[in-house]
């Protein structure tokens, strides 16, 4: 029997884990806080613990993991930039669920833009009330429109084509572009005097860290819609604020906010949010905010579920071999995997 404590559990984890638990011999342990210092006591017993974009799986974490005999840290997310890599070489193992829908999330980002560009969100509440006064409620077409993609991997590509689905211009910015895939690569400057809508879909590294920051958004066109639903740190929002304020920014779209590891996800409806800059962003008529939503469908909940149990067997099962297994030691994930025969360590 393999045991797995599992951080951070919402009722709709449950329910996919324990369908596809059941078919291997492994037992959950569901525990509502978010793995970190204070709760990795929590995981003694554990052959593995399961986590999400919200747990802290720092250097202190994983040390106390390692002393509690935990052997392999399994995320049931794309993401990986909250646990340190480098710590855990050497001492507990690491997986993730490479994709499980990137639909969901490309889909997520273009009904955040529907909305925000059609004012979807305030004609809903404005008919609940019997209110059907259309001022205020003028739109623009995203017809001829150019959209500024940063990050062509899985989820970018899909956006694109939406994008172009709509009749709008895309053009594109890489680290690594992508060859013979008919995307139009140009700078990062580029992008950002070019585009009429901003989404991004790169992953956060020091590198990404505040990509979009006072001076980038100088950059942009006015009135520029900027839609985040991969990682909060991409945007200072700081900056974007004051860009909001200063009518520069169009419109913010965010699925996903610096701040939001203690605030998303739960329920603070009646008590008073502490986090001054959500608040005045959340206060702007022009932003829309999701509760790092875009993931959730029911195809992306299965495949979650289904890839984590199958990465914590094939662990546990198969020698310690697993072809979603993170390492340290390898640039990227693609290398990685492709020359493992055996186990990372
Ligand atoms: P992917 O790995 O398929 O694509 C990422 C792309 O970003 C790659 O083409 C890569 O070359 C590019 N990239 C890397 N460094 C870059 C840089 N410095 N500048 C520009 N581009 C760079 O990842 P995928 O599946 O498309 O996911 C993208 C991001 O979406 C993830 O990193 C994750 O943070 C976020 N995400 C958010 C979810 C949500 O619910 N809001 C759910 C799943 C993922």
């Amino acid at each position: 029997m393999i045991n797995v404590a599992f951080f951070d559990t919402k009722d709709y984890d449950k329910l996919s884990f324990l369908k596809y638990g059941e078919r291997h011999d492994m037992q959950f342990r569901f525990i509502e806080t978010k793995l970190n210092e204070d709760t990795a006591e929590l995981a003694r017993g554990a052959d593995a613990v399961c986590v999400f974009v919200n747990d802290t799986v720092n250097a202190a974490v994983i040390d106390k993991l390692y002393e509690y005999g935990v052997k392999l840290i399994a995320l049931r997310s794309a993401g990986y930039n909250n646990v340190d890599l480098s710590a855990a070489y050497g001492k507990i193992h690491v997986v993730h669920v490479p994709a499980y829908s990137p639909y969901a999330v490309a889909e997520h980002a273009m009904a955040l833009l529907l909305t925000s560009v059609r004012r979807i969100h305030k004609a809903y509440n404005r008919t609940r009330e019997f209110n059907f006064s259309l001022n205020g409620l003028t739109g623009f077409d995203l017809h001829g429109k150019t959209a500024g993609v940063i990050g062509t991997g899985k989820i970018g590509r899909i956006f694109i084509d939406i994008c172009r689905g709509f009749g709008m211009n895309v053009v594109a910015y890489d680290r690594f572009p992508a060859k013979d895939s008919g995307i139009h690569y140009v700078s990062l400057d580029e992008l950002f005097e070019q585009s009429d809508i901003i989404s991004l879909h790169c992953p956060l590294t020091d590198e990404t860290h505040h990509m979009i920051d006072a001076a980038a958004i100088d950059r942009m066109k006015k009135g520029v819609v900027i839609i985040n639903t991969s990682r909060g740190a991409l945007i200072d929002a700081e900056a974007l604020l004051e860009g909001i304020k200063a009518r520069k920014v169009g419109a913010a779209c965010l699925d996903v906010y610096e701040e939001e590891a203690d605030i998303f996800f739960e329920d603070h409806s009646g008590h008073i949010l502490n986090d001054d800059l959500l608040s005045r962003l959340i206060s702007m008529p022009n932003v829309i905010v999701t509760s790092h939503q875009a993931f959730l469908t029911e195809e992306a909940l299965n495949n979650i579920a289904e890839t984590t149990v199958n990465n914590i067997s094939s662990y546990f099962t198969n020698d310690g071999i697993c072809d979603n297994e993170l390492c340290y030691r390898c640039d990227s994930i693609e290398h990685c995997k492709k020359d493992r025969k055996e186990r990372c360590f």
